[in-house]
């Protein structure tokens, strides 16, 4: 299966990519994968753990060589890490010893990048995620959800074409996660970027994206291509309706139908 788009801004063809384990047996993660994603879209990637999703993004970023296949961003080969690219990992990252402010304007410090007119778009990120006032606090003082929050506006302060999102909201309780989801969505459909979002919740894929990517388990491959066509801005409750029932449904029978046959 493949996601073909006319001048994507991130082509991935046929990756893959293993390793060796610490006995030295080689673990085929990515076994060959490939998809396009078009500007300003919003895909999702799901697929069990272990099947090389983070792996997936850090080629995507430009921080781990895929062993074969391919990968683009607006149309040229990735040599490495770009500053069209801003990251959100698995887990929640603030330094401690940095204040909120601080610690957001981490990538516009490495980048070098001018400092007055970069701290100015920090404050009116924290202002859109409703962070204004914890300029000063430490990781520390804030909640869950509000270090998420700081972790979002981190990978954005750059000004990045592409976001690439690592689980972001895997350690929140279902209540702060939901709530997070719909914030994530205004910020994506004010901020225009494209973004690369993997999930364990087949629920939020759906929610989120335009486009979800179903990749098998290790060595992956792409099972299913879906394209959810809720109009926007989606409200919560769109979750609750049968055409939401049967996206997720679509997406468990994959996951099911496979697992039956490598078993
Ligand atoms: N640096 C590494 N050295 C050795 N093995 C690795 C390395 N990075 C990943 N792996 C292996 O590659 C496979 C894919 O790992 P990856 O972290 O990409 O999975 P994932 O899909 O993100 O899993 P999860 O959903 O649990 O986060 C796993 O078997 C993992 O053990
Ligand atoms: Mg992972």
């Amino acid at each position: 299966m493949s996601l073909a788009a006319t001048d994507p801004i991130i082509r991935a063809d046929r990756l893959s990519r293993d390793f060796r384990n610490l006995k030295g047996e080689r673990i085929e993660a990515i076994g060959e994968v490939s998809f396009d994603v078009p500007r300003g879209a919003f895909i999702s990637i799901v697929g069990p753990s272990g099947c090389g999703k983070s792996t997936l993004l850090r080629i995507v970023a430009g921080l781990l060589a895929p062993r074969g296949g391919d990968i683009f961003l607006q149309g040229k080969p990735v040599t490495g890490p770009s500053r069209e690219i801003g990251m959100i990992f698995q887990s929640p990252v603030l330094l401690p010893w940095r204040t909120v402010l601080a610690n957001v304007m981490l990538p516009a410090q490495v980048l070098k990048l001018p400092p007055s007119q970069y701290e100015q778009r920090a404050h009116d990120l924290l202002r859109l995620v409703g962070l204004s006032g914890f300029e000063d606090s430490y990781p520390h003082e804030l909640s869950g959800g509000m270090a998420q929050r700081a972790a979002i506006v981190r990978a954005l302060v750059h000004d990045p074409a592409i976001l690439l999102a690592d689980e972001p909201f895997g350690a929140l309780d279902a209540m702060t996660r939901e709530q997070m989801n719909t914030e994530f969505q205004r910020i994506w459909m004010e901020s225009g970027k494209t973004i690369l979002f993997v999930t364990h919740s087949i629920a939020e894929a759906v929610f989120l994206s335009d486009i979800v990517l179903v990749l098998s388990g290790r060595p992956s491959r792409v099972l299913d291509v879906v394209e959810v066509d809720f109009p926007r801005a989606r409200d919560i409750d769109v979750m609750g309706t049968d055409r939401f029932g049967d996206y997720t449904k679509r997406i468990r029978a994959r996951f099911a139908a496979t697992s039956a046959v490598e078993l």
